[in-house]
């Protein structure tokens, strides 16, 4: 109702359209990784994205076997970090013997850029100070980017992460 309202509005209004276009109701996947956990920022990093005003509609401790992780980064597959990215995010760097992770789900406006923006870029040194991966990430000696987050980056890998990560009854409709 409120965006049919919008956009009928919106022809009217053409500067309010484009407002309007702009705030999707988003869901985005989060994925607290191994270095988050060992290092204790679990509740730091629920913080920060709390903070944003998005809602939490999903959270669950996963245990990461192998397929999970080669299907969540199989767009780097012909990368050459991609096996240490793996073992990095299974927890074979921190000592995580089970594998686990905690994943989580967010939504509202906007949600992909929103937790993007207090994630930080890719490469902790060039993250912006204050942001998650700026304040907390590292290169190891051996050149394992440890940036303590996963966030998911466009609406596209959005949706298919949440769907690989969670079932459809484990999150708030
Ligand atoms: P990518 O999807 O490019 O970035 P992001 O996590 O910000 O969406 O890369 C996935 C992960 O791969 C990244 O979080 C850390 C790791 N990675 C490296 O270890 N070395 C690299 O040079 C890059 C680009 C990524």
């Amino acid at each position: 109702m409120f965006i049919y309202q919008t956009i009928e509005g919106a022809k009217m209004f053409p500067k309010f359209a484009r407002i309007a276009l702009h705030m999707a109701i988003e869901q985005t996947l989060i994925l607290i990784k191994p270095d988050g956990a060992f290092r204790k920022l679990t509740g730091l990093t629920i913080d920060r994205l709390d903070a944003t005003g998005l809602e939490m509609v999903g959270a669950k401790m996963i245990c990461v076997t192998e397929r999970l992780a080669r299907e969540h980064y199989s767009s780097l597959s012909d990368k050459p970090f991609f096996e240490g990215l793996i073992k990095y995010i299974r927890g074979d760097y921190h000592g995580i013997k089970d594998n686990r992770i905690l994943a989580l789900v967010y939504r509202g406006e906007n949600a992909i850029k929103a937790v993007r923006a207090i994630a930080g870029a890719t490469n902790p040194e060039q993250a912006a100070p204050g942001t998650i991966r700026g304040s907390f990430g590292r290169i190891t000696t051996t050149g394992q980017f440890e940036n303590v987050i996963h966030a998911s980056s466009d609406p596209t890998d959005a949706a298919k992460e949440v769907a690989l990560w969670f079932k459809k009854d484990e999150i708030i409709p």
